[in-house]
């Protein structure tokens, strides 16, 4: 049985003015009619052995998550929310306790994935699901590489190893989390790294075992933090003093950047982690002159540009590679160069209050 265990916890501030923390990008509509949490659960129909899903996500977002994810083919099962943030590894080890707990621990596996990544080929997503599948059953901690194409620093780097004997995928012979940028030069010219998706598939028993061996204290705040939890509608609630004080801390160095049960599924899937307006532009259909325009948005003599209009016409005339994203209350006027810089702009608009 797979556990699909979909992670809905960030802000998606580069994707600023569209993406708030009252509705980040997880649940907006950024490529198509459904949500990206809606396309997460969506491209999971027809997978064998799917066990309801398990989501994670913040308490303010509950019933949005709730509404969205219901209105998707997919089974869901516990939602546990979050009174406060504390990145991917303890969110993932309540799920993987929760598991373990009612039963659909021993023989199953857990999936995880974020809630906001774009796949492209549906078809090899599947496949590399079985492949994953076969190896997480067998005990190790499974990773999806994707082929790096330029040296991003927001990334994982996973350098590949030996062939596994189980299935298709291969020992990872190193795990480096968003190294810096000389470094990722360095892995991109090697050719032998791939870039880690953030989607992970394992028995829930094996992560939790490492994670016992790594960050026995994050362990200890996400058992603390679920101790005596009841379903509340649906909603499980994770103690507020307990979640809070349990260690902030990425899957990614918390357990994978050590352990030695990593293997990667290398996979062509269409994959984008959506993070930025030029990854939006990249991935939305476009004119005959490169221009992306969502909405009521209208582009002349312009090349490359990402234009989208919420309530109001946006016309662009004469310009070159420039994001316009129009919103009822703010309008980003951005240089395509430029896209990863938005978050600065969030944090000086935080600053001035
Ligand atoms: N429930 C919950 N709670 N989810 C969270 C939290 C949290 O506190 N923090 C982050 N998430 C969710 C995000 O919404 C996203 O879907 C996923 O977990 C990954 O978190 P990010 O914050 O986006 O991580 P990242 O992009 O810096 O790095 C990860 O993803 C990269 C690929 O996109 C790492 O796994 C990298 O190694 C990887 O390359
Ligand atoms: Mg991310």
């Amino acid at each position: 049985r797979i556990t699909p265990v979909i992670l809905s916890g960030g802000n998606g501030s580069r994707l600023w003015p569209l993406s708030r923390r009252a509705l980040p990008k997880q649940l907006l509509p950024l490529l198509g009619g459904e949500t990206m949490i809606q396309q997460t659960l969506t491209r999971l129909h027809g997978l064998p052995e799917l066990a309801p899903a398990v989501l994670v996500c913040n308490q303010e977002h509950r019933f949005l998550v709730a509404e969205q994810a219901g209105a998707t083919p997919i089974d869901i099962g516990a939602i546990f929310l979050e009174p406060a943030a504390r990145n991917t590894a303890p969110a993932i080890a309540v799920a993987a306790l929760h598991l373990v707990a009612s039963g659909s621990g021993s023989d199953g596996v857990m999936l995880v994935l974020p809630a906001d990544h774009a796949i492209a080929d549906v078809a090899a997503f599947h496949a590399a699901v079985a492949a994953a599948t076969q190896a997480a059953e067998a005990g190790w901690l499974v990773t999806f590489g994707i082929t790096p194409d330029s040296p991003q620093t927001g990334f994982g780097y996973i350098r590949g190893g030996e062939a596994l004997t189980e299935g298709s995928g291969r020992h990872v012979a190193a795990f480096v989390e968003k190294p810096d940028a000389r470094r990722a030069a360095e892995f991109l010219a090697d050719g032998n790294y791939y870039w880690n998706s953030g989607m992970f598939a394992f028995r829930p028993e094996v992560f939790l075992a490492e994670l016992e061996h790594y960050r026995p204290d994050i362990l200890a705040g996400a058992r603390l933090a679920l101790e005596g939890v009841a379903p509340d509608l649906g909603f499980y609630r994770l103690d507020a003093g307990a979640f809070a004080a349990c260690p902030a801390e990425s899957i990614d160095y918390a357990v994978m950047e050590k352990t030695h049960k990593a293997v990667v599924i290398p996979c062509d899937i269409g994959w984008s982690d959506i993070g930025s307006w030029q990854a939006l532009w990249a991935h939305t259909p476009h004119d005959a002159s490169g221009n992306a325009l969502v909405g009521d948005a209208l582009a002349l003599a312009s090349h490359r540009c990402y234009a989208r209009s919420g309530s109001r016409l946006v016309a662009l005339l004469g310009v070159d590679d420039l994001i316009v994203v129009e919103t009822a209350d703010a309008v980003l006027v951005a240089h395509r160069d430029r896209a990863e810089e938005v978050k600065q702009l969030v944090d000086e608009l935080a600053r001035q209050g």
